[in-house]
C-alpha cells in the first residue's frame, strides 16, 4: 500500500477524521478510498469486545475470551517466551473477533504498592518490565496485530488519574518511568502507544511534545500511531501539534471541524496532520493487509495455556516442607477463593472469562479434600459462623490450604488503597487457623503486595497473584507438586506501607504529586536503606535446591561499544525436576553520582532435572553499566570498577565478579562563574589556562607551600580551594584577579573542550 498516495488522495476532513475516532471503539474508515474503520479493544489480559453497549470500565458485557493471569503475574515468570506465547493467543483471539490493536501491555512503573491498577502493571524495575513488555508485544504482533502500549508515561496512581501533575527529576523519568517503556518500544516495537491522562511538568501527556515527539519518536525511533487514553484528549489541536495522532473515543464531528479550522488558519501545518494520518493509515493497513479470518486455535487450548502461565507464574513465598502435599493426607480446603478465586481485576481491563476453575473443582482428579468457606468473598468483617465452621475443620484436618487474598472493593481501576492489609476477616480466619493447626497454607489471589502479620505462623505461603480463569487448576498443580513453583517477585513486598519509599508523596497533595524519592524505587531504596522487608525483589523458592557456581567473563574489561559475556552454571541439587530464574544485578562502585546499590541487568530461567547443570549466559553492554547525566543530557557509563552480582533473589546473591568499564568520552565541564575549582579541575589539559590565572589564588591557600603546612592543614586547605566558585577568588588576591581575567580564562575553558 502506497500510504504517502493514499494521503494526497484525502480530503482534508478526511484527513482530519483519521486523528479522531469514528465511536469508542473504532477509527473512521474512508470507504471510497478503500481504509476500512478498524477496531481496537482491551486487553490486555484478555479480549474485551463490547459488541453491544460500549464503556471502558468493564461494566458491560464483552464476547467470552480467555482471562489470562494478568500483568503482575506474568511478570513474575521472568520469562519471556511464555509471555510471547501469551501475546500469540491474544493476537489469535484479536484476529478472529477481527479486532486490530489490543490496548495493552502497561508498562508503567510500580511506584508505591498502593496504585488501584497495579496488577495490570508488571514491575518496579524498568529492565523486568520492559523486557516482559517487549515479549507481550512481539508475541501479539507475531499474528498481525497491535498493540497499544500504555499509559505513556508516568500513570502511576488512580488518585486524581485524569488531572494529576507529575514532577519528577529527569534522571528518575529516564531511569525508571520512561527506562520500561524505551526498552518495550525499541525492543517491542509497539504498532501503537498510548498517552496516560496526567500532566507531566504541567502538561498533559497527550499534548506532551518532548515526550510524544523528541523522546518516543526522535530518540526510541517508534514509527507507528499515538492514540489518547479514554478521555484524555485536553485540546486536540494542540495535541496533534506536539505528535498526537488519535483521539479517542471519538471527539465528535466538531473536532473535525476545529482541525480542519486550524490548518485553514495557519494554526496547524497540513503537513503535520498528513505525516500524522500516513502514521495511522500504515497501521491500520499493516492489519487490514493480514486478516486471518479463522486463526487456527480453540478457546480449550487457550485455557490449558492459561493454567501453565498461571503455574509458572506462581511465586512460593514461604515453605517450611508442608508443601508439596501428599493427596493421602487429611487436608482442608478453606476459604471462599477456594471455591470462587479472584482471578483478575476491576475496570477495562475486565474479561468475561468464558471457563473458570476454582481450585475446588480441580483438585477432585487429584485429592479429596474438605471445605469450609471461613469468611465471606466481600466484607471485611467476620463472620462467626463461618469462622467457626472454618476451625472445627482445621482443627480435625493434617493440613488447612486457606485461599485468601484482596476483593474486588479492595482494589481496582480507579481508586488507589489506602492501606495494605487484607480483610479483617481473612486475617482473623488465619491467625484461628494457626491456633489450632501446624500446617496452615495460605494460597494468595491479590493483584499487588499486602501485609502479612501472619507470616510467621504459618507454614507455606504461595502467591498466585490474579492469575486468570484457570488459576484454580494451577494452585492445585503446584500445592500437590505437578511441578514446582518457579516464579520469583517482579516488586517487593515491604514489611509495612509506611516503609515504601513514596509513602511520603503518594497520592501527593490535590492536583500535584512529586516523585521525591527520584530513582530509589523499590529495591532500590530498600537496598540503600539497608531495610528488611517482607519478602525481597527477585524472591521466590522451590521444591527442590539449586547451586550456583563457575562464574565467568568473556573478558575483564568491557569497551564502551563493546559486549560482555557472564555466565554462570546452575546445578539443580535436590530431588525435585524444576525452572530456575537466574538473575544479574550490576552494583557500581563509583561517587560521581548518587546510585542505587544494584540495578537487575539480566534474568534467564532454566529448567533443570535433579542432579543436571546447565550454563546460563547473560549478555551486558555499556548501557547496563550507565545512569542518566543530567548535564549532556544523556546516557553515561563511566569507566572504572564495577562488581557483577548473580543469585536467586535481590537478596540472595551467589556470586560476584569484578568488571572494569573501559573510559568513555569524559563529559565536558559547563564552566561558569560559579563553578568551582574542583569543577574545572576535571577538565583534561585545563591547568595550562587556569594555572597562570589563578597562580595568587593558589598561593593564597598555601598550596604552593604544602610541605610547610603539614597533613591537616594541607588537606583543610586543598578541600576549601576545591570548593571556592572562580567568583570567589578574586577575594584571596588584592585585586590582582579581574573579572575581566576570569570571564575570558571561562571562555578558554569552555572553547577548548568543544
Ligand atoms: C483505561 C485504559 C483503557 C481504556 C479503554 C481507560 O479508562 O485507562 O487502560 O484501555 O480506558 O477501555
Amino acid at each position: 500500500m502506497d500510504i504517502r498516495k493514499l494521503v494526497s488522495q484525502m480530503t482534508l476532513e478526511e484527513k482530519a477524521g483519521m486523528l479522531n475516532g469514528r465511536d469508542f471503539w473504532h477509527l473512521k474508515g474512508v470507504e471510497r478510498l478503500g481504509i476500512p474503520p478498524v477496531m481496537v479493544t482491551d486487553g490486555p489480559h484478555g479480549l474485551r469486545k463490547q459488541v453491544a453497549q460500549a464503556d471502558h470500565l468493564g461494566i458491560n458485557a464483552s464476547v467470552p475470551a480467555t482471562a489470562f493471569p494478568t500483568a503482575a503475574a506474568l511478570a513474575c515468570s521472568f520469562d519471556r517466551e511464555l509471555v510471547g506465547e501469551v501475546g500469540q493467543a491474544l493476537g489469535d483471539l484479536c484476529q478472529q473477533e477481527d479486532v486490530a490493536v489490543i490496548l495493552g501491555p502497561g508498562a508503567n512503573i510500580k511506584r508505591s504498592p498502593l496504585c488501584g491498577r497495579n496488577f495490570e502493571y508488571f514491575s518496579e524495575d524498568p529492565y523486568l518490565a520492559g523486557e516482559i513488555a517487549a515479549a507481550h508485544i512481539r508475541g501479539v504482533q507475531s499474528r498481525n496485530v497491535g498493540t497499544s502500549l500504555k499509559h505513556f508515561a508516568m500513570n502511576n496512581q488512580e488518585t486524581r488519574r485524569m488531572t494529576v501533575d507529575v514532577t519528577c527529576d529527569e534522571r528518575a523519568k529516564r531511569e525508571i518511568y520512561l527506562a520500561a517503556f524505551e526498552r518495550a518500544v525499541r525492543k517491542g516495537k509497539p504498532w501503537t502507544v498510548m498517552c496516560s491522562y496526567n500532566k507531566i511538568d504541567g502538561v498533559y501527556s497527550s499534548e506532551n511534545a518532548w515526550l510524544l515527539r523528541d523522546v518516543l519518536r526522535g530518540e526510541w525511533g517508534f514509527d507507528g500511531y499515538t492514540m489518547t487514553d479514554w478521555g484524555a484528549c485536553n485540546d486536540h489541536v494542540r495535541g496533534v501539534a506536539a505528535g498526537l495522532n488519535l483521539a479517542m473515543p471519538s471527539l465528535g464531528d466538531a473536532a473535525d471541524a476545529e482541525v480542519v479550522r486550524a490548518v485553514r488558519e495557519g494554526r496547524l501545518s497540513e503537513q503535520v496532520v498528513d505525516d500524522a494520518v500516513a502514521e495511522v493509515l500504515d497501521v491500520v493497513f499493516r492489519y487490514a493487509e493480514h486478516r486471518r479470518k479463522d486463526p487456527d486455535f480453540s478457546l480449550g487450548a487457550q485455557h490449558h495455556l492459561a493454567r501453565k502461565v498461571a503455574r509458572e507464574c506462581a511465586v512460593l513465598l514461604k515453605n517450611d516442607g508442608t508443601l508439596p502435599l501428599s493427596s493421602n493426607r487429611k487436608i482442608a480446603f478453606i476459604g471462599a477463593f477456594a471455591a470462587a478465586p479472584r482471578y483478575q481485576g476491576g475496570g477495562s481491563s475486565h474479561i468475561n472469562a468464558y471457563e473458570v476453575t476454582p481450585a475446588l473443582e480441580a483438585v477432585r482428579s487429584v485429592a479429596q479434600v474438605s471445605y469450609a468457606q471461613g469468611y465471606a468473598a466481600d466484607a471485611n468483617d467476620a463472620d462467626a459462623k463461618l469462622l467457626g465452621e472454618a476451625v472445627a475443620l482445621a482443627s480435625v484436618s493434617d493440613v488447612a490450604v486457606v485461599f485468601a487474598g484482596l476483593p474486588d472493593s479492595f482494589e481496582s481501576e480507579g481508586f488507589d488503597r489506602t492501606h495494605l492489609r487484607m480483610p479483617d476477616c481473612q486475617n482473623e480466619l488465619i491467625e484461628a487457623l494457626c491456633a489450632v493447626n501446624d500446617h496452615v497454607v495460605v494460597v494468595l489471589h491479590n493483584g499487588a503486595p499486602v501485609e502479612m502479620p501472619w507470616a510467621d505462623k504459618v507454614s507455606a505461603i504461595l502467591e498466585m497473584y490474579l492469575g486468570g480463569q484457570a488459576v484454580g487448576g494451577a494452585a492445585v498443580d503446584l500445592l500437590f507438586g505437578a511441578v514446582s513453583p518457579s516464579g520469583k517477585l517482579a516488586e517487593t513486598f515491604p514489611l509495612r506501607l509506611e516503609d515504601n519509599p513514596s509513602y511520603l508523596n503518594f497520592p501527593g497533595d490535590g492536583d500535584r504529586v512529586t516523585y521525591a524519592e527520584g530513582v530509589y524505587v523499590g529495591y532500590r531504596w530498600y537496598d540503600a536503606r539497608r531495610m528488611p522487608v517482607r519478602f525481597p525483589f527477585g524472591h521466590g523458592l522451590s521444591y527442590t535446591t539449586f547451586a550456583y557456581g563457575n562464574l565467568r567473563l568473556s573478558a575483564d574489561t568491557l569497551m564502551q561499544d563493546g559486549e560482555l559475556e557472564v555466565s554462570v552454571d546452575v546445578t539443580n541439587t535436590g530431588r525435585f525436576g524444576a525452572k530456575e530464574i537466574a538473575q544479574l544485578y550490576v552494583h557500581s562502585a563509583h561517587a560521581g553520582v548518587s546510585r542505587p546499590e544494584q540495578e537487575l541487568k539480566g534474568f534467564e530461567k532454566v529448567y533443570l532435572a535433579p542432579g543436571e547443570t546447565r550454563t546460563v549466559t547473560f549478555r551486558l553492554c555499556s548501557r547496563d553499566f550507565a545512569y542518566y547525566n543530567t548535564d549532556i543530557h544523556d546516557w553515561y557509563a563511566e569507566g572504572g570498577a564495577y562488581e557483577l552480582r548473580v543469585g536467586a533473589s535481590s537478596r540472595d546473591i551467589r556470586l560476584t565478579a569484578a568488571v572494569e568499564l573501559a573510559p568513555g568520552k569524559p563529559l565536558p565541564v559547563h564552566v561558569t562563574l560559579d563553578s568551582t575549582f574542583a569543577d574545572i579541575r576535571k577538565i583534561p589539559g585545563g591547568e595550562k589556562v587556569y594555572g597562570p590565572v589563578l597562580g595568587d589564588v593558589f598561593k593564597a591557600f598555601g598550596l604552593m607551600d604544602n610541605a610547610a603546612m603539614g597533613g591537616g592543614a594541607a588537606a583543610m586547605a586543598e578541600s576549601l580551594l576545591t570548593g571556592t566558585p572562580l567568583h570567589s577568588m578574586k577575594s584571596y588576591t588584592d585585586g590582582r584577579l579581574t573579572d575581566e581575567m576570569l570571564v575570558e580564562m571561562v571562555r578558554q575553558l569552555n572553547d577548548m573542550q568543544k
